[in-house]
């Protein structure tokens, strides 16, 4: 079972669309395991985006990232983060597909809505800076349940 961090961005809970985005998930069969609303504390983003620290784009993504209330989540399930990195779609809306939540709602690589972690390693290190341990939740989900 892999575990990935999700993030509803500023924008996307600005614009009414949590619901939209967390009931995707949830119809895609993953298990939402952790999840928590707030602001993002700078050294928080800075620590997150730090593979993107030299890169132009990194003050104005600092400043849109603590814009507003974020929802941080991990979301679990076998292939949870290449899946969770199909469904968001490209970095840049303009190349995501409809059907993915960047493709159907964002229109700016600089408010695409939301994040996933891109790799086993980042999803490790991301879900680390944003979630203790004891904030994730062990349940089981009914199909996962024997109910006889
Ligand atoms: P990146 O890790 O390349 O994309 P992804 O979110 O798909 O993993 O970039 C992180 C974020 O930085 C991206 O979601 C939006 C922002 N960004 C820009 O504002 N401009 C850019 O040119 C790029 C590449 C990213
Ligand atoms: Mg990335």
């Amino acid at each position: 079972m892999e575990q990935t961090y999700i993030m509803i961005k500023p924008d996307a809970v600005q614009r009414g669309l949590i619901g939209e985005i967390v009931a995707r998930i949830e119809k895609r069969g993953l298990k939402i395991s952790a999840m928590k609303m707030g602001f993002m504390e700078e050294d928080k983003a800075k620590e997150h985006y730090k593979e993107h620290v030299e890169r132009p784009f990194f003050g104005a993504l600092m400043e849109y990232v603590t814009s507003g209330p974020c929802v941080s989540m991990v979301v679990e399930g076998k292939d949870a983060i290449s899946i969770m990195r199909k469904m968001n779609g490209a970095t840049n809306p303009v190349d995501a597909l409809p059907g993915t939540i960047r493709g159907d709602f964002a229109i700016e690589t600089g408010r695409n809505v939301v994040h996933a972690s891109d790799s086993p390693e980042a999803a490790k290190r991301e879900i680390a800076i944003h979630f203790s341990e004891s904030e994730i939740v062990d349940y089981a989900k009914i199909d996962e349940v024997c109910l006889y």
